[in-house]
């Protein structure tokens, strides 16, 4: 049975990645800060679909906390195929207004954390084979604040890895939602219809999940689930960057 390390995966994106994993049949390895909730999917999962699941619960902001995580990738005697480099949260836009630890915690979490565990992954996959997912954002296509600018790390390096590395049997997708129904924006304090975002905008997290799973298993270097994304991101590509960026302070992605 292939296994599957999903970070974040106590909510949204995370534990749907889970929930499908575990339909087809994968073992888990889930990690996220929250032991109730972690403890609670692990638990679904095993009885409904007789699945092999542990628990990590770590801070991916931490250094610690990290290298553990990859310890557990590097383990050779109970490999990791799939590594989905999920865990994430937004902040306010306005940089200059927040606080620089809140900032260096999120950029550690967003890039840091994912280059670490891709670097475990990849050494540890190299020759045998294996799959990484990166959750990026469709925000990294466009300019806003530290958030975009760490999903295009994310994006740009995956392009950059899933050439490199697909010779040696390792792919990497950046896979890069629009606004999807998840916790994201309860937990940056919105209430549903808080966010300014027409409602065809949205996407449900079981359609993103499907289709990153699908593009990951083709190999693509990125994908971008649902069709009005794919022509937004299209649109950035021959739009001017002021424009983009202007119509992008409107919502949060
Ligand atoms: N929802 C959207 O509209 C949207 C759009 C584009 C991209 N994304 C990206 O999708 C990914 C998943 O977000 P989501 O929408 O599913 O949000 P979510 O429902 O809020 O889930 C975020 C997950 O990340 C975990 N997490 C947050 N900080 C962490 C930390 N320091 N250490 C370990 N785990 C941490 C949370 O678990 P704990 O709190 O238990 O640690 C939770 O499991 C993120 O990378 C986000 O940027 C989301």
């Amino acid at each position: 049975m292939p296994t599957a390390l999903i970070t974040g995966a106590s909510a949204g994106l995370g534990a749907e990645f889970a929930r499908q994993l575990a339909v087809k049949g994968a073992d888990l390895v889930l990690v996220a800060r929250t032991t109730a909730t972690l403890d609670g999917l692990a638990e679904e999962l095993r009885t409904r679909h007789g699945v092999d699941v542990q628990t990590i619960v770590a801070d991916l902001s931490a250094e610690d906390d990290v290298k553990r995580v990859a310890e557990r990738i590097a383990d050779d005697g109970h490999p990791i195929d799939l590594l989905i480099n999920n865990a994430g949260f937004g902040l306010p836009l306005h940089f200059a207004d927040n606080d620089i630890e809140d900032e260096v915690r999120h950029l550690r979490v967003h890039v840091e954390a994912s280059m670490r565990l891709m670097h475990a992954a990849i050494r540890a996959m190299r020759g045998r084979g294996g799959r990484i997912i990166n959750v990026a954002s469709v925000a990294g296509f466009i300019s806003r604040s530290t958030y975009s600018a760490c999903k295009s790390w994310l994006i740009g390096f995956s392009r950059w890895a899933n050439a490199e590395y697909s010779r040696d049997g390792v792919t990497v997708t950046a896979v890069c939602p629009g606004f999807t129904h998840t916790s994201f924006h309860e937990r940056m304090g919105l209430a549903p219809g808080e966010e300014g975002i027409p409602a065809i905008m949205w996407l449900d997290a079981p359609n993103v999940v499907r289709e990153g799973l699908r593009d990951a298993a083709r190999g693509k270097a990125v994908s971008i689930p649902s069709l009005r994304y794919k022509v937004i991101v299209a649109l950035t590509r021959v739009l001017p960057a002021s424009l983009t960026s202007g119509v992008a302070r409107r919502g949060r992605v």
